[in-house]
């Protein structure tokens, strides 16, 4: 292999730059274009042959015009989040610029969870916590800028997303029914109950945490997957019975598949009636708690013991990006560390540390980015995103339950939506490969899951150029597609 010694002389710095910023603007241009294909579907053998990948690897970018055909052949074989027709998972469409803030973290590279490594993204994660916590009157401090350890406050940290903060909250759960289980090992009679459409990641985390899947005691959901309330107590007196402890009590605000809420006021009083750890994954919907117009879908939100929420879906945040929070900041501090030890370094060192209570040791600046998202356009912007989102999918749910053809099973209280085409004729199998077919011609980006054992399309509206037009294209191809399978 060739050594090159000249790097920096073939990418020189301001060429280099300028190109991958050419670059991503024309992407950007070119991807809101509704005519323009939103995924190109190649196989992996394929795009390492056209980006050159081999070669690339083995020898560096020889010039810039070889790092100019690697950068325009991937952001081809890219899904376009930005095209109109994007409305597929729950990943935010980022603004334009949000990049910003990775690229900065990849050139300085200051991980955050030490404060000496990265006083500015632990001060930004840092001052987001004390925000998210006020929205949830978790925060005792006079300003955002209070960082020191206030009494009665709540408290938090950023992960790198839903699934690691599902297990932070859990964990912190086991340590506060249990405290010996993290020196010990888990006692026999610890279980979680939750609806069982709870997120496969809380139960993926009492697998890993050593409590086995089955310590998930699912409650029954109704038709369309919500927690039926009186079940719970149903289950809670059974579980009671056979001489197990419920360890928490787990909400979806909201759901992944359907995006609709869980009565989370009536199920934390249930928590409250029988001092129960309330934990509330709103990964997707905590956001609604932003809009005066849709808060009262999470009312009761602020008396949960632990919540997740996840930038990188309805704040735009580049993925990954997620608040774990904690009304109690002992729960926090106790989460990994049994003797109730944390880390405030109030006199040898300035700062806060927060790699204590993360699962993870080294973290890149999420606070950065989290802040990023409002420093470009402002809080109000970002509240018009998440109200308007949800209002895209009220429109379309409109649209399709007027067509004849169209079965919407339920109204949608946030921005992801689930239909069937003529459910009567086409099957399981068929509505699904009304949606392979309809990807696959690169028209539309949507997805599909299974409600209540039947199969659905979904579509999860998080671009805010998606308008009208779109959604009598997107009912107009379903129907084209239909016609020949
Ligand atoms: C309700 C819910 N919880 C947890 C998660 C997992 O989040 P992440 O993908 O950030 O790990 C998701 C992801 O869609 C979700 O919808």
């Amino acid at each position: 292999m060739k050594k090159n010694k000249n790097r920096e002389v073939k990418l020189p710095f301001k060429e280099t730059k300028n190109i991958v910023a050419n670059a991503l603007k024309k992407y950007v241009n070119k991807s809101k274009k509704d005519n323009e294909v939103v995924l190109k579907q190649n196989s992996p053998e394929k795009i390492a042959e056209m980006l050159n990948a081999s070669s690339i690897f083995e020898n560096g970018f020889s010039n810039t015009k070889e790092l100019n055909n690697f950068i325009s052949t991937y952001l081809e074989n890219t899904n376009h989040l930005k095209n109109p027709r994007y409305m597929g998972h729950q990943v935010a469409v980022p603004h334009d610029l949000s990049g910003i803030p990775d690229w900065i973290h990849g050139t300085i590279n200051n991980p955050s969870s030490l404060y000496e490594m990265g006083p500015a993204g632990a001060t930004l994660e840092a001052f987001m916590i004390n925000w998210m916590l006020s929205q949830l009157g978790w925060f005792r401090g006079k300003s955002l800028y209070d960082f020191k350890k206030l009494q009665n406050n709540g408290s938090g940290i950023l992960t790198h997303g839903g699934s690691i903060a599902n297990m932070t909250a859990l964990s912190a759960a086991r340590s506060n029914i249990a405290p010996e289980s993290w020196d010990k090992g888990n006692p026999k009679d610890l279980v979680v109950i939750g609806p069982s459409t709870s997120h496969y990641s809380i139960v993926r985390a009492l697998s890993i945490m050593g409590m086995g899947k089955d310590s998930f005691i699912p409650v029954p959901v109704d038709k369309n997957e919500v927690i039926i309330t009186s079940e719970l107590e149903n289950v809670y007196t059974k579980i009671k019975n056979e001489g197990k402890r419920v360890m928490a009590v787990v909400a979806n605000a909201c759901a992944t598949s359907t995006g609709l809420f869980d009565p989370i006021e009536e199920m934390a009083s249930f928590c409250k009636k029988n001092s129960l750890w309330f934990h509330v994954d709103g990964a997707h919907g905590a956001v609604a708690l932003l809009s005066p117009v849709h808060k009262l879908k999470v009312k009761g939100i602020e008396d949960a013991d632990s919540i997740i929420w996840d930038a990188h879906k309805m704040l735009r945040v580049p993925s990954l990006c997620t608040a774990v929070l904690f009304k109690k900041q002992e729960h926090m501090w106790n989460s990994f560390h049994q003797k109730g030890s944390y880390v405030f370094h109030e006199n040898e060192v300035i700062g806060m540390d927060s790699m204590p209570f993360t699962i993870e040791c080294t973290k890149s600046a999420l606070g950065t980015k989290l802040f990023w998202s409002f420093a470009l356009e402002g809080l109000d912007s970002i509240v018009d995103f998440i109200e308007n989102s949800f209002k895209q999918t009220k429109d379309l749910y409109n649209y399709l339950n007027k067509l004849e053809d169209f079965y919407c099973p339920y109204e949608p209280e946030s921005n992801i939506l689930c239909f069937q085409y003529k459910p009567h004729k086409f099957n399981d199998q068929k509505q699904l490969k009304l949606r392979y077919e309809l990807i696959n011609s690169g028209s539309f980006y949507i997805t599909s899951c299974i409600i209540n054992q039947k199969r659905y399309l979904r579509v999860v509206m998080m671009n805010p150029l998606s308008k009208k037009a779109d959604y009598r294209a997107l009912a107009h191809s379903i129907k084209k597609i239909a016609a020949k399978i």
